[in-house]
C-alpha cells in the first residue's frame, strides 16, 4: 500500500470514525451539525484542502475512539453529500458508507413558523425532506426551508446548547 500525502499529514487511527471525501471547506460544519464541539475529550483530526481524485481537494475528518451509526451520520448529507464513512477497527476499516439524506430528521429545530403546532403543544419537530427540490418541509405546518436555510438553523440551535 503506497502512502498517500494525507497520511503524511495525519496518520492513520486504531479505532473510530473517519469521515472522507467532504467538500473541500466543509469539514468543520461537519463537525458542528454532528454536534462535536471538540470539548469530548476525544481526539479528532481535521484535514482541511487536501488532494483528491475524485474532488480535486476535499476535507477528512477522523474521530477517534467513536463509531457513528448511520443515524447520526446521514444528516452530514445536507452539507456534504459525497461523503464516505468508514468505520475503523484495530486499524481496519471494517465498514465504508455513503451518506445518504435521511427522509425525515427530527428535534434538532425549532420550526420557524411561529404559528406551527409544535412551538405551543411541546411536539417534537419533524422535517421531510423533499430531494427533488432540495427543500424540507415541516410535517405539521407544510413550512418549507432550503437545505441551507435548514442547516443554518440546525448550526444556530446547536450553538445555543
Ligand atoms: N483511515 C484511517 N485509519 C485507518 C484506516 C483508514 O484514518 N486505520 C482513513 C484513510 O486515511 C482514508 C479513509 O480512512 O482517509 C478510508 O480508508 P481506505 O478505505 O483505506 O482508503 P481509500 O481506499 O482511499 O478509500 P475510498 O475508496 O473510500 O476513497
Ligand atoms: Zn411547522
Amino acid at each position: 500500500m503506497k502512502t498517500s500525502i494525507r497520511e503524511l499529514i495525519v496518520s492513520k487511527i486504531k479505532d473510530g470514525t473517519v469521515i472522507d471525501h467532504i467538500p473541500a471547506g466543509k469539514a468543520f460544519e461537519v463537525l458542528k451539525v454532528l454536534g462535536i464541539t471538540g470539548k469530548e475529550g476525544i481526539r479528532i483530526a481535521v484535514v482541511v484542502n487536501v488532494e483528491s481524485s475524485k474532488l480535486g481537494r476535499k476535507d477528512i475528518v477522523k474521530i477517534e475512539n467513536r463509531f457513528l451509526s448511520k443515524e447520526e451520520t446521514d444528516i452530514v448529507a445536507l452539507i456534504a453529500p459525497t461523503a464516505t464513512i468508514n468505520i475503523i477497527k484495530n486499524f481496519e476499516v471494517v465498514e465504508k458508507r455513503k451518506v445518504s439524506i435521511p427522509k425525515y430528521i427530527s428535534k434538532l429545530i425549532k420550526c420557524p413558523n411561529k404559528t406551527c403546532i409544535t412551538r405551543h403543544e411541546g411536539i417534537e419537530t419533524t422535517f421531510e425532506t423533499l430531494d427533488s427540490s432540495l427543500r424540507v418541509k415541516c410535517i405539521y405546518c407544510g413550512i418549507e426551508l432550503s437545505y441551507t436555510e435548514f442547516i443554518d438553523l440546525i448550526l444556530k440551535e446547536l450553538s445555543k446548547s
